[in-house]
């Protein structure tokens, strides 16, 4: 059968057709027009066609069966600036010789031995909490997720610098994200007031990397981790990975490694001080399995409802809350024909939240990942990781830290939101808390006295 030229979409309105970046709620948004108009949409966004994923057999098309059909989006190449040719924006061969070089220092019997940094730098964290006082948990999930990955990868304590990567990426991320993804290259070149800032925040985390790999040349490479692995690969390869790759990647796995898994974190709060009955199961299977001792891997298969809560977390609040890709070539999807260098858009947070896949698909309920009850959803349904030969590097690594940063504090802790503190969902590159998190911490053994 002949596809049909467009999927139906929301009218155009004049040159701009539809910005759903730059309107005041991008997810509700696009959630409304997923519901209206079904599998396929489409709009046009200034010069670009866009076509809106909303069924799982066809992302899994796209991203899976597909995927050599398909780049990388404007999304993250907009941002080329700090992720470079990085292991995330990367393509083709290049691509999959880093993946390689790469991919040894995540493979399960190494990821457990980054479990005991995991804990003892959460518990180092939590030191420094009081009783009772109330705490942006956000701003110290992303300290600590940036501490835990720049040890577990490449050795380094990166405590002094933490504050400075904090403001530079945050940054980054303002001005990375929203309408600027969308604006041709040559706009951004501009010497407009964010576009300054943009590039100073820039420098300022070249500058980190850089240190960082030069303190490591200088104190030698003995250490068996992945920076020594990477500097081991430029020099066998004569040259061939010079010193800006090295640079990319570097800053890759430090950003895409600790902003997501933090942003994943920070709604793990938000969500349990809302769910007190949540929150006490969760507690009653770290003190059964625990005993008020600090965990470590040998109990990650002994604390399944604690999974089962961060499983459910990354649905209702996915950190990366949208994959973009675009087409190399003309290609059919849904019947209909979608044009080469078109922009093809699939979204977790849409997808996560569509009442075909999930029963009452708002409610936090972790028990819906029972093995039984979860039997039924199609796989790219629920896609926190993306998938095919593109899905993240850093799954396991990630879900790992994620349960036992949760049971080291939540064992400790319990976590009340604090009063006329406003939480907002901002769809950034990733799903970052608008004003963050504000918490109250009210430490366990003590509630009596709140
Ligand atoms: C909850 C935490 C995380 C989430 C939700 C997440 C999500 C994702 C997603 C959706 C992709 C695919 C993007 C696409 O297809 O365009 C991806 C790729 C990637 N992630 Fe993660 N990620 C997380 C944690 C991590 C961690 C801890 C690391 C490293 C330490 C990491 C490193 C990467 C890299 C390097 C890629 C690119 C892989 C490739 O293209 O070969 N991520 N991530």
């Amino acid at each position: 059968m002949t596809p049909l030229l467009r999927p139906p979409g929301p009218r155009n309105r004049g040159i701009v057709g539809n910005f759903p970046l730059g309107s005041r709620d991008p997810l509700g948004l696009y959630t409304q027009w997923a519901r209206q108009y079904g599998d396929i949409f489409y709009y046009r966004a200034f010069y670009r066609h866009i076509y809106f994923l909303n069924h799982p057999d066809l992302i899994e098309n796209v991203l899976a069966t597909n995927s050599r059909s398909f780049i990388k989006g404007e999304a993250l190449r907009s941002n080329q600036r700090i992720f470079g040719n990085g292991l995330l924006t990367n393509e083709g061969e290049s691509w999959l010789r880093q993946r390689r070089l790469i991919q040894p220092a995540f493979h399960r019997d190494r990821i457990e031995s980054y479990g005991n940094t995991m804990v003892a730098y959460t518990e180092r964290m939590m030191a420094g909490w009081r009783d009772g006082e109330v705490r942006d948990i956000h701003r110290d999930t992303m300290r600590l997720a940036l501490e835990i990955v720049a040890k577990a990868l490449f050795n380094v304590e990166i405590t002094s610098e933490r504050d400075r990567v904090a403001t530079a990426l945050n940054t980054v991320m303002e001005l990375g994200s929203g309408g600027r993804m969308l604006l041709p290259p040559l706009l951004r070149m501009l010497p407009t007031p964010g576009n300054i800032r943009y590039r100073h925040a820039a420098r300022q985390l070249d500058d980190i990397v850089y240190g960082l790999i030069r303190h490591r040349r200088s104190n030698g490479q003995g250490a068996d981790d992945l920076l020594s692995a990477l500097l081991q690969a430029q020099d066998e390869s004569g040259g061939g990975m010079r010193d800006e790759q090295l640079r990319d990647e570097v800053m890759t796995l430090l950003l895409a490694g600790h902003e997501t898994t933090a942003v994943s974190l920070s709604w793990t709060w938000h969500l349990l001080a809302q769910h007190p009955e949540i929150e006490k199961k969760l507690w009653s299977e770290l003190r059964e399995v625990l005993h008020g001792r600090s965990p470590t891997t040998q109990d990650l298969s002994k604390l399944p409802y604690t999974e089962r809560v961060v499983k459910e977390v990354m649905r209702l609040y996915p950190p990366a809350w949208a994959i973009v890709r675009n087409s190399l070539e003309d290609c059919e999807l849904g019947g209909y024909r979608v044009p080469a260098r078109a922009t093809l858009m699939m979204s977790q947070w849409v997808m996560h939240r569509d009442p075909r896949y999930f029963e009452q698909p708002e409610r936090f309920n972790p028990d819906r990942w029972l093995d039984d009850r979860a039997k039924g959803t199609p796989k790219f349904a629920y896609f926190p990781f993306g998938g095919g030969p593109r899905s993240c590097i850093g799954a396991a690594f990630a879900t790992m830290e994620a349960i036992l940063v949760l049971a080291t504090i939540a064992q400790k802790y319990q976590i009340r939101v604090a009063p006329e503190c406003p939480v907002e969902a901002v769809p950034s590159i990733t799903l970052r808390p608008r004003h963050g998190i504000k918490v109250m911490l009210i430490q366990r053994g003590t509630q009596e006295r709140h």
